[in-house]
C-alpha cells in the first residue's frame, strides 16, 4: 500500500526558500524510500518554482486552495486550471483555517473536488472536529456528516485524498494526538470510506516522534504535516521515518 506523505507550508515562505527546499527534496533517492507518495503544498506563488525543481522527480506539488470556477469575475481566487497550469497536481481544500477565516464549507468542498476530478487533479480534503465535539465523544458523528457532504453526488471517488485534521491537534496550540485519540476513529474511517478514496491521511501535530506510530494505526494511509515539514531537513526526516513504518 502507498502512503502518502506531504506538507503544507501554509503562509510560509519565498520563491528563494521554495527553490532550496524542492533542491534539497529533488536530491533525495526517492526509490529508496519504497511505497512512500511525496508532496509538498507551498504558497501560489511558489509553486512554479518549486514544480520546475521537482520536474521529472516523483514528488507531487500542489496548492492549498482554489475556486471551483474555471475562470471569470471572481477577484482574488486562483482558479484550478490556474493551479495546474503553475506546476500543481494537487488541491488541498477544507483545512480548518479556511473553514474558519475564510468562509469554507461543505458546500464548496463538495464543488471544488468536482471541479478538480474534472481536470484531472488530485483533490486532498480536509476535515475535523473542534475539541469540545471530541471531549463529547461526537467525534465521528461529526466528521461523517463532513464527509459525506463534501462527497455528495460524486459518483467515483477513488482519486480523492481524505485528511483528518482534528482541530485540536493542529498548529502551535494543538495537542499531539495519543494513539488512543485515533484508533476508533480510523477504524470507523476505513470502514466507511477506504474502498472510496486513494487513501485517508492524518494531520494535526504530527513530529518526528510519533510519525511512525501514527503511521502504525490500521486505517492510516499518510501523514498530512504542517511545522515539522517546514524546513527540507525536518520533511525529509518525516518520509524517511514513514519508510522506515513501512518495512517494519
Ligand atoms: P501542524 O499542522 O502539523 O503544524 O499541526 C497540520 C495542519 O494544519 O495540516
Amino acid at each position: 500500500m502507498m502512503l502518502w506523505v506531504g506538507t503544507s507550508w501554509k503562509m510560509n515562505g519565498t520563491r528563494a526558500f521554495a527553490r532550496d527546499y524542492a533542491r534539497a527534496l529533488a536530491g533525495l533517492d526517492v526509490a529508496s524510500l519504497g511505497d512512500i507518495q511525496p508532496f509538498i503544498i507551498p504558497s501560489f506563488t511558489a509553486i512554479d518554482v518549486a514544480a520546475s525543481e521537482l520536474e521529472g522527480t516523483r514528488i507531487l506539488v500542489g496548492a492549498q486552495n482554489a475556486a471551483w470556477e474555471d475562470a471569470g469575475a471572481w477577484t482574488g481566487e486562483v482558479s484550478i486550471p490556474q493551479a495546474i497550469d503553475a506546476g500543481a497536481t494537487l488541491i488541498e481544500m477544507g483545512h480548518s483555517e479556511r473553514r474558519e477565516y475564510f468562509g469554507e464549507t461543505d458546500e464548496t468542498v463538495n464543488l471544488k473536488i468536482k471541479a478538480a476530478l474534472r481536470h484531472g487533479a488530485i483533490p486532498l480534503v480536509c476535515f475535523g472536529e473542534p475539541a469540545e465535539v471530541f471531549e463529547a465523544g461526537e467525534t465521528l458523528p461529526f466528521i461523517t456528516a463532513q464527509i459525506n457532504a463534501a462527497l455528495d453526488g460524486i459518483a467515483d471517488t477513488s482519486r480523492v485524498l481524505l485528511a483528518y485534521e482534528p482541530i485540536w491537534a493542529i498548529g502551535e496550540h494543538g495537542r499531539p494526538p495519543r494513539r488512543e485519540d485515533l484508533v476508533r476513529t480510523f477504524a470507523a474511517l476505513a470502514e466507511r470510506y477506504g474502498d472510496r478514496v486513494e487513501a485517508i491521511l492524518y494531520g494535526g501535530s504530527v513530529n518526528h516522534d510519533n510519525n511512525k506510530d501514527i503511521l502504525g494505526i490500521p486505517g492510516v494511509g499518510g501523514l498530512f504535516i504542517g511545522r515539522s515539514a517546514w524546513t527540507a531537513e525536518g520533511y525529509i526526516r518525516n518520509l524517511e521515518l514513514a519508510a522506515e513504518a513501512v518495512r517494519e
